[in-house]
């Protein structure tokens, strides 16, 4: 992928030195003055690179912060659509909302919506969403598939495969999917997967799907979820680079989703079984008004859970919160 401003190619050409480049190298590089080679150093350092720079030897890249920067999430990214567009925030309400409003506004199939902290990160069925800053992967992407509405929640499965799969070939951990949006890591919820659609009569406009991952928080610190939640950080005992594993999620995203559009849904749920939770296990699953238990099956092209009741008959589940029964 390539740059889109200055500050991504003059960082790409501090990274790409060995040591250290002067500012006449990058300003004819890029056609630029020195003197606008070095607001592009200063706009870097206030973003939190660590740059030195010589009076000779010129400048040299010592260390990039853990920002998930949009120069960041680009460096070597190997995607085409996803993420083709980066909205970076450092404080918003919900990734989610913003990008429901810009795909309101035309925004672009692939258009990523990445914020540091959010104030009112939502979950599923409106629950909060805890979101400190710099700490986790918050983010939004937007799709425009040729779907009809009611297979819209049918995303959530690639989704959630693409992320186990990243986080697998980057910290080699082995998280799992708990149908219907969420990912855990030794039965503890490590992420959540929140999809919302604008659909016209049955064809969809757009589907937003939202992704929070703890990755280098401390769960410990808030009580409403130390017994419950997990993160990244404590249990490999050190921090991951979140620019790393994002890159890696918009990869297996964009891969998951081509296979999706090209109607290859049978080995996007194969993954999806391998890595499931609650697959062959007898649960109980929640929703407003009612509560079914058996065993779980499968999942179905559309992302319904195939659950099997005590008399044998199977049923489809489109949603509720899953319990696993004590004895399992
Ligand atoms: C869930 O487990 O219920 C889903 C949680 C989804 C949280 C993410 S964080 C980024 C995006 N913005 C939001 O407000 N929610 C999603």
């Amino acid at each position: 992928m390539r740059p889109v401003n200055r500050g991504e190619e003059v960082l790409l050409l501090l990274k790409g030195a060995d040591g250290f480049i002067s500012g006449e190298k990058i300003a004819s590089v890029l056609n630029i003055s020195r003197t606008a080679v070095w607001k592009q150093i200063s706009r870097l350092r206030k973003e939190g690179f660590q740059i030195e720079a010589h009076p000779r030897m010129g400048y040299s890249l010592v260390l990039s912060p853990d920002r998930l920067l949009p120069s960041e999430i680009r460096d070597g990214i190997k995607t085409s659509l996803i993420g083709s567009e980066i909205f970076y925030y450092e404080k918003i309400e919900s990734t989610n909302a913003i990008a429901k409003n810009l795909a309101m506004n035309g925004a672009k199939e692939g258009t990523l919506v990445i914020a540091e902290e959010q104030t009112r990160g939502r979950g599923r069925l409106d629950r909060d969403w805890l979101s400190p800053a710099n700490s986790n992967i918050l983010m939004s992407l937007i799709f425009r598939p040729n779907l009809q509405a009611a297979k819209a929640f049918s995303m959530i499965m690639l989704t959630s495969v693409a992320i186990v799969k990243a986080i697998q070939v980057t910290t080699s951990l082995v998280a799992q999917i708990k149908w219907p949006n969420d990912i855990y890591l030794y039965n503890k919820k490590l992420g959540g997967i929140l999809t919302e659609f604008n659909a016209e009569q049955d064809r969809v406009n757009f589907v937003v799907i939202g992704v929070g991952l703890n990755v280098n928080f401390d769960p410990c610190l808030y009580p409403e979820i130390k017994d419950t939640a997990t993160s990244l950080k404590k249990v490999m005992g050190k921090e991951v680079k979140r620019a790393v594993l994002l890159r890696s999620i918009l990869e297996e995203i964009e891969r998951g989703y081509s296979d999706f559009s090209k109607g290859r849904i049978s080995q996007i749920r194969s993954e999806w079984d391998h890595y499931s939770l609650v697959t062959g296990k007898h649960i109980r699953i929640h929703s407003l008004d009612n509560v079914e238990e058996g065993i779980a099956e499968s999942i179905d092209d559309d992302g319904c859970l195939i659950l099997r009741d005590i008399n044998g008959n199977t049923k489809r589940i489109l949603s509720g919160d899953v319990s696993l029964r004590v004895s399992e």
